[in-house]
């Protein structure tokens, strides 16, 4: 029986919820993630709200090499990293992802929630200081809250580099400056100004942590991300980013950074020590999906064909959609109860668009979420507008 105090509490919040139309709908899916899927009781719905940006989740290739990592390693580890937890597959899906996205080395993570909680309190010393972007994700400010409670946490206005250069200067005494961003936005769909960022840690002499979950497969004309788009490969210190996306959409994420930094973070960083490694279905399915993207860089190029082909069919429809190079596209619709209520019209439609509102975005700024596949089809695209079309 479960205690009757609490439950009322559970209880009182879903009806407060259910009651001011903020209840969040869950939906099962029957098939593969694909551009159109099955959903219980309802039939086949166009997914516009998936991050399987190049459409590599039911890729035969990226199924095929899941199938074969558990042949041959079993269905897991059984252990942590440290102590019989390390598999080849790891090492090499490691040595993928750094040679990719340009670093000297990566760790592999279960997710990239666990990279960012694991990379704030191990690297992050406590004579330091943080200035991060305020609308960073979710995962960097939780991953921050377990740093040291020594380090000096400063959050600068949204791609506002002048606050972020007055941080820098009232924060030269640190031994350490870091400054964290996401590459691509994951609500404004915006892309951080990595260029200016990356001159200012030069001038200050900070480190620069990039979280391109949003980035990594989407931008730049080889996927490798939000560096790559400004052909800065090569140049940023830290960079973390989730393999549940672009790169196969199955989990896992990675921490990709110099040779001595990932060492420490291995012998000291707390989810690889004390919480089991990616399962090796994954690191096959990762690492098949790198190797897709690598020998046909095409696929990126769909999806940006994609991208530049729904943005400019949404503005045609009179929504308000800024230019942006990335595969998210916010619709703005402010009242939180308004957006669930449109996401339900287009789910009646046959497409699938969640509306976004409190504790993900500020209260008052609700929204629509769209996200483009490499997937889509002219006729899903076509689809999606007639959609939009009668909302
Ligand atoms: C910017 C960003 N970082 C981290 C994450 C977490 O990724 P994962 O699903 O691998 O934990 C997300 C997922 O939404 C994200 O958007």
């Amino acid at each position: 029986m479960p205690n009757a105090n609490f439950d009322k509490r559970c209880q009182e919040n879903i009806n407060q919820w259910t009651q001011s139309g903020q209840l969040k709908p869950f939906y099962n899916i029957t098939s593969p993630m694909r551009p159109v899927v099955e959903i219980e009781d309802k039939g086949e719905v166009l997914v516009l709200c998936a991050n399987n940006y190049l459409g590599l989740a039911d890729h035969p290739e990226v199924i095929e090499a899941g199938i074969q990592g558990m042949r041959d390693y079993g269905a897991g580890t059984a252990s942590v990293r440290f102590i019989c937890g390390t598999l080849g597959c790891h090492r090499k899906l490691e040595k993928k992802i750094a040679d990719f996205v340009g670093t000297e080395s990566s760790l592999s993570y279960v997710s990239c929630w666990n990279a960012n909680e694991a990379l704030f309190p191990t690297l992050v010393g406590p004579e330091d200081a943080i200035l991060s972007d305020e609308l960073n994700h979710a995962s960097i400010i939780d991953g921050m809250r377990l740093m040291s409670k020594k380090v000096a946490k400063n959050v600068y206005k949204h791609s506002d580099l002048e606050d972020l250069e007055n941080k820098l200067k009232e924060t030269q005494s640190h031994a350490t400056r870091w400054v964290v961003t996401d590459g691509v936005f994951s609500m404004e769909g915006d892309v951080a100004k990595l260029p200016e960022l990356g001159a200012l840690c030069k001038q200050y002499d900070a480190m620069l942590v990039v979280d391109d979950s949003h980035g990594v497969g989407v931008l730049g004309t080889g996927g490798k991300g939000t560096h790559e788009h400004f052909d800065m490969v090569g140049q940023i210190d830290v960079i973390t980013g989730t393999l549940g996306k672009a790169l196969g959409g199955a989990a896992g994420g990675y921490i990709a950074a110099s040779q001595n930094a990932v060492s420490v973070l291995e012998q000291r960083g707390r989810p690889s020590l004390f919480s089991n490694a990616l399962p090796a279905t994954v690191a096959y399915s990762a690492h098949k999906a790198i190797e897709v993207i690598e020998n046909d860089p095409s696929i990126v190029a769909r999806l940006h064909s994609n991208v530049a082909t729904f943005r400019q069919g949404l503005a045609d429809l009179g929504f308000d959609c800024t230019p942006s190079p990335t595969a998210i596209i916010p619709i703005m619709i402010g009242d939180e109860a308004e957006a669930i209520r449109k996401s339900k019209q287009l789910f009646d439609l046959g497409v699938m668009v969640i509306g976004f509102g409190f504790p993900v975005v500020p209260k008052g700024e609700a929204r629509l979420r769209v996200q483009v596949s490499a997937a889509l089809t002219d006729d899903h695209i076509q689809q999606a507008m007639d959609a939009f079309a009668k909302l």
